[in-house]
């Protein structure tokens, strides 16, 4: 077990720059989720922490001991990757224990590490067996367990799940929940599924473009989120964003209208930031978030589009002045197919403002 950190690191290829100053902590024991979209740099810098890719500037420590230049297999580290490629002509237990035997470790030892793993994974029925005799989620299993077998201080993770259909992946994303709680060794998960981000983290790492934009427990990303990327990024389906217009700002409070709707009008607490009468910003509120009319600050009528039930809640796609789209979730409203129109309320207490860049204001 170890912590990890990271400062000012860089990745250039050539002239290009990918990852432009990355600072991190990860406390021992940590469960670390990297989410972003494609592109953003997270297997970059998951690559990086293993010692598979150089870094160009900065330092990654681990367990408090520089390992800038230490060699992967030195890092006390062990990767599971997106595409597992276990040994075809291999069984399930010399699959586990190819490494430690051809790093000579003691065969008890070996033997031992690979009972334990496992029991663990609950793979000890398959050991005589080979990766085409196994579904999907037991290879992925064995994957997982050619990881746990090194004793590493620290697992990364490179979307590991994301091969598999779509109840599997629930089931082992469960499944690597229960081993973290288990191991309690310090784990870096890199995932597009937000859902897994949610679930899993301790802490969430938001990138975009090679910079990080957020770190923080899932849901104080959900509820205090930093900027309209993150605001858009944590929660599904996603934040709607307004188009709105400040009509007043006086005694720490800023009015807003809907620019499509200009009787919409809420009054928002906004302590520090200087906004300007007139200046175009955008108002945020979850699908979730929407009330019952009569029950906010504020109704707002919206033109019904399509209504998706999915039994527990329903999703109403809407319009605002036939322009802007919106999700709305409700969670009884059967009957919103054969109506044209749908009114519900805001509450500025559960809305966000952002300026024109995108940045929180507040
Ligand atoms: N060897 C390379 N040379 C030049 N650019 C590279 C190289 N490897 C990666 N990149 C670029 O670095 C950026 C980050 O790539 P990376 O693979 O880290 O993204 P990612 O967040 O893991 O994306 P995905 O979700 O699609 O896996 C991308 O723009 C990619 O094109
Ligand atoms: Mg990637």
């Amino acid at each position: 077990m170890a912590e990890l950190s990271l400062t000012n690191v860089i990745k250039r290829y050539g002239s290009l720059e990918i990852i432009h100053g990355a600072n991190l902590d990860v406390k021992d024991g940590e469960f670390v989720v990297f989410v972003g979209p494609s592109g953003c740099g997270k297997s970059t810098l998951l690559r990086m922490i293993a010692g598979l890719e150089d870094i160009s500037d900065g330092e990654i420590k681990i367990g408090g001991r520089t390992v800038n230049d230490v060699e992967p297999a030195d890092r006390g580290i062990a990767m599971v990757f997106q595409s597992y490629a276990l040994y075809p002509h291999l069984t399930v237990e010399q699959n586990l224990n190819f490494g430690l035997r051809m790093n000579g470790n003691p065969k008890a030892d070996t033997d031992r590490r690979v009972k334990q793993a496992a029991e663990i994974l609950q793979i000890t029925e398959l050991m005589q067996r080979r990766p085409k005799q196994l579904s999907g989620g037991q290879r992925q299993r064995v994957a997982i367990g050619r990881a746990i077998v090194r004793e590493p201080q620290i697992f990364l993770f490179d979307e590991p799940l994301s091969n598999l259909d779509a109840e599997l992946r629930v089931q082992m994303r469960v499944e690597i929940s229960r081993l973290h709680k288990k191991l309690g060794t310090t784990m870096i998960y890199v995932t597009h599924d937000q859902t897994e981000a949610m679930t899993l983290a301790d802490k969430i790492v938001v990138l975009r473009g090679g910079n990080i934009e957020q770190v923080g427990a899932p849901l104080d990303l959900y509820d205090d989120p930093a900027n309209q990327f993150v605001a858009g990024f944590v929660g599904s389906p996603k934040m709607n964003f307004l188009r709105a217009e400040v009509v007043d700002n006086q005694a720490g409070r800023v009015a807003v209208v809907l620019r499509n709707q200009r009787n919409v009008r809420l009054s928002l607490p906004i302590a520090t930031a200087k906004v300007e009468i007139g200046e175009q910003v955008t108002l945020g509120i979850r699908p979730e978030h929407f009330l019952e009319a009569g029950r906010g600050d504020v109704d707002l009528t919206v033109d019904v589009d399509v209504a998706e039930h999915l039994g527990n809640t329903s999703y109403i796609y809407a319009n605002i002045a036939g322009d802007e789209q919106i999700v709305i979730e409700r969670e009884e409203s059967r009957n919103t197919n054969n109506k044209d129109t749908l009114t519900v309320a805001l509450s500025a207490a559960k809305t966000f403002l952002f300026d024109n860049a995108g940045n929180r204001l507040r």
